[in-house]
């Protein structure tokens, strides 16, 4: 999709026009750029069809004597109760009725007040993001195809000067949501697709770019003595692995480290899931972010390095499973008691993470991980839960977030989650002895592993496989959840 900024008068022929009205501007719309019987169209299709400009809302109207056969309507509510969030899940209708009605290119217009009110590099990013994520679709395994690609989006913008700021912000922000949309992909397909061989393989292509690809094999796990993620993997007929990629450019001062969860299927262990084991193929967002975010890192060549790790494995049953109440010790050396085996991602995780403090020492490491149905349970679909040993990590977390357009939510740390997780047998179990506070523990259980290393914990439980659906999530899909959070850290925002 070919994404640009334009200013003044609509250039050249296009299938769809629309306008974002915010809905006080309703009865005399300021809409330069248009001729007068388009705008007139405009006018006529709002008092027709009843619009109220809603930020939900959004009609399409068939005309033949406008500039464009299709043009579409499009509230963005209220100007008091404005947010990006709202900008972008309305730019999303956009695209998904450009669509859906076999567009192919698309004239998106704001009015004058719009442009008043809002910086135009903000705009044009989250325009960019809202209109490459809404255009995403799932149907690799269907043989027709719904609608029709959209190939070129054009953003009006008043002013020369704003159309000079979004110009300069686009390509990057069509890069980080691209790269979003890869990590949707992965966590989209199933478990017999995305299994260790394919995030190895995926991994490997970033090779061609330059960075370092190394894979921890069974082998060499056993070796390094990292039981626990050996443990988890153990009843799987996939290879566990630790996938480690290197971005290290030479002039790099410091190094960020990102390690994922690399879950592709968790069916809960011997301790076996009765609820929804079909959303577990999504057990490896975190590693898709990872992914994903590489894929960015490579595109756009940060000035530091940038470590994208994987803990690769499957959750599986059969008679070579662990148990609950087996003890393993991990790579640095803690035992743990298997409480439960369903709390398999912190086994991952903690000797993957502990791995990475010894071999690399990163100046920050971030772990991005379906962690716990506690972190959904407390924050529903709409935000995940960041933890961090740093107040300035976790504002550095929160900032690129918020850049990022990813909503993010601090929690706790307190000691008593981590006096919560010691074990009567060995050091540490892996489960509390009851739900509360699950994912406040379960970040608790983390921080036994990282050292004194500045580190961030995010658990993408509550959006990576969302029970809603909205313009930007298509039902039944991985969100891609932190993709581009992480990519505004490894650009060092
Ligand atoms: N992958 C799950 C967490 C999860 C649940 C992610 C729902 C997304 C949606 C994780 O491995 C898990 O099973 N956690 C348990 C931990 C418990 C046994 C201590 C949970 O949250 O129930
Ligand atoms: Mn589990
Ligand atoms: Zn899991």
């Amino acid at each position: 999709m070919k994404i640009s900024a334009l200013t003044g008068a609509l250039k050249g022929r296009t299938d769809a026009i629309a306008v974002c009205l915010f809905e006080d501007e309703l009865k005399s719309p300021k809409l330069s750029g248009l001729d007068r019987r388009t705008v007139s169209a405009f006018q006529k299709l709002i008092a027709a069809s009843r619009f109220s400009g809603k930020h939900s809302e959004t009609t399409v109207h068939f005309s033949d004597g406008a500039q464009a056969p299709v043009l579409v309507l499009q509230g963005l509510g209220s100007r008091r109760d404005f947010t990006w969030h709202r900008l972008r899940q309305s730019a999303g209708a956009v695209i998904r009725a450009a669509k859906s009605n076999e567009v192919g290119t698309l004239s998106i217009f704001s009015s004058e007040q719009f442009a008043s009110d809002l910086s135009a590099e903000n705009t044009a990013r989250a325009l960019t993001d809202a209109v490459v994520l809404g255009h995403w679709g799932f149907e690799h395994y269907k043989s027709k195809k719904k609608g029709h690609a959209v190939s070129q989006v054009s953003l009006y913008f008043g002013t020369s000067a704003r159309q000079k700021a979004a110009t300069a912000v686009i390509p990057q922000a069509q890069i980080l949501a691209e790269a979003h949309n890869l990590a949707r992909e992965y966590g989209t397909h199933p478990a017999n697709v995305v299994t260790t061989d394919y995030l190895k393989a995926e991994a490997k292509k970033l090779a061609r770019f330059g960075i370092k690809v190394t894979v921890l094999e069974r082998a060499q796990l056993e070796k390094l003595g990292m039981n626990l993620i050996l443990a988890v993997g153990q009843a799987s007929v996939m290879p566990p692995r630790v996938i480690i990629m290197d971005y290290a450019p030479r002039a790099a001062k410091k190094t960020v480290a990102f390690v994922g969860k690399g879950l592709v299927f968790d069916n809960g262990g011997l301790n076996i899931k009765v609820a929804k084991m079909e959303e577990m193929k999504s057990d490896m967002c975190g590693a898709a972010a990872v992914l994903g975010a590489m894929h960015a890192v490579a595109n756009l060549k940060p000035k530091q390095r940038v470590l994208g790790v994987i803990g690769a494995c499957e959750n599986a049953i059969g008679g070579n499973a662990f148990r609950p109440s087996d003890v393993y010790t991990a790579y640095n050396g803690k035992t743990v008691e298997i409480g439960n085996t369903d709390a398999e991602g912190r086994l991952v995780l903690a000797d993957t993470m502990a791995y990475v403090v010894d071999k690399y020492k990163p100046n920050l490491m971030v772990d991005i991980a379906t962690l716990t149905g506690a972190a959904k349970i407390a924050l529903g679909n709409h935000a995940d839960a960041v933890f961090s040993n740093s107040e300035h990590v976790s504002k550095q977390i929160l900032d690129s977030a918020e850049r990022a357009f990813e909503r993010m939510w601090p929690m706790p740390l307190y000691e008593e989650y981590g006096d919560e997780m010691k074990s009567t047998t060995a050091m540490l179990n892996n489960a509390g002895k009851d739900r509360w506070g699950g994912a406040c523990r379960a970040a608790a259980f983390l921080k036994e592993f990282v050292g004194t290393t500045p580190w961030a914990h995010i658990d993408i439980a509550p959006t990576s496989f969302p029970a809603v659906t909205n313009s930007l999530n298509p039902p039944r899909t991985a969100n891609g959840s932190a993709t581009k959070t992480l990519i505004e850290l490894a650009m060092g925002a």
